[in-house]
């Protein structure tokens, strides 16, 4: 047994209790007869030790000696933290389909996979457009989490990570999620069309990326008519982005007319409800609902689920109205908002 060092509290980072050097993560996460590409520490005292060596196979007599402790959590170096997110990454459908791992601790874990690709696939340092690898990885991970998505006290569970940060992936991911929860009230059969909206519900803001990131930190109206005439390029910035993927049209359509209005105020198209495929609907509904309460935007105060329902509501020639009452149907299964808005 090693000594790891000290470490502090810290914040969260990836959704896995950075504790200084050391990531926190849970006991739940090991899964016998995996090998971990990371060592493992436990807490004793101030000091953390070393339970499980990189390499090491997991045995059922690692994780019953850690119930027996009362182990609460794990520990992985920060170095090695890329390892463990590919570590759940592949192991996700095994966790998420294990009923005796506790739904909110498959919730974390699918948050930690999802945030590792999502982050990766938002990321501006790594070169070129979004390549077909990374693209294939939020393809197979969404694909995985259908099952898990369209569980009421998932999405209970997840609501506490998804919510959180103002980052464009995060934004992404949570624009995803109930995407993929309202469509799931009505296509739930059709796997490859859920997985395909889903990522484009990922995607949807890529084309941001493209542009001076400053301009959505200021006021609308402190814009000049170039710079919202920018801001209304991203869609098909973003479509650009994916080009050289191969994309089915569904995810396509999902990047380029995610601000498209039911009553055709939407850009870029201007299209008019008739023309726009529910799947588009579904999204731009979820997308509005998510922006008005993620904030605090530029210009505007965060609003809370039943503020930002009660806005859209007002607002309802721009939205289906049958897709709203879906959107508040599963948020109030979800605990996320009251039945009635
Ligand atoms: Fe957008
Ligand atoms: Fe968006």
């Amino acid at each position: 047994m090693g000594n790891a060092g000290t470490a502090g509290n810290g914040g969260s980072e990836a959704g896995a209790g950075k504790a200084g050097t050391l990531f926190r993560v849970s006991p739940y996460m090991v899964i016998p007869s995996r090998v971990g590409g990371f060592s493992l520490y436990l807490k004793q005292d101030d000091n953390y030790v070393l339970y499980a060596e990189k390499g090491e196979l997991f045995t059922d007599a690692h994780k019953e000696r850690l119930s027996r402790l009362g182990v609460e959590h794990l520990y992985i170096k920060s170095e090695d933290y890329s390892f463990y997110a590919r570590y759940v990454q592949d192991n996700i459908q095994d966790l998420l389909d294990d009923e005796s791992i506790p739904v909110r601790e498959r919730a974390r874990a699918w948050n930690d996979a999802t945030v590792a690709v999502a982050r990766e696939a938002f990321d501006r340092n790594l070169p070129g457009n979004i390549d077909k690898r990374r693209f294939r990885k939020i393809q197979t991970l969404i694909a995985k989490s259908l099952k898990f998505l369209a569980r009421e006290d998932a999405l209970r569970e997840l609501a506490r990570f998804i919510t959180e940060g103002h980052e464009l992936f995060q934004h992404g991911i949570a624009v995803m999620v109930l995407t993929i929860s309202v469509l799931g009230t009505f296509v739930r059969e059709d796997a490859d069309l859920m997985v395909s909206v889903g990522v484009g519900a990922m995607l949807h803001d890529i084309g941001k990326l493209e542009l001076p990131q400053e301009i959505f930190r200021r006021r609308p109206d402190g814009l000049s008519q170039q710079e919202k005439d920018m801001i209304k390029s991203h869609p098909a910035l973003g479509v650009g982005l994916c080009s050289s993927l191969p994309l089915p049209q569904e995810t396509l359509q999902c990047i380029l007319f995610h601000h498209e209005r039911e009553d055709g105020t939407g850009y870029p198209s201007g299209a008019t409800g008739e023309l726009l495929p529910s799947y588009v609907k579904v999204l731009t509904l979820c997308n509005e609902y998510d922006n008005l309460t993620r904030g605090p935007a530029a210009g505007r105060k965060t609003l809370t689920p039943f503020e930002a329902l009660t806005r859209i509501k007002q607002s309802r020639s721009a939205y289906d109205p049958e897709m709203l009452k879906r959107l508040i149907a599963v948020l109030s299964k979800a605990d996320i908002a009251p039945f009635t808005v």
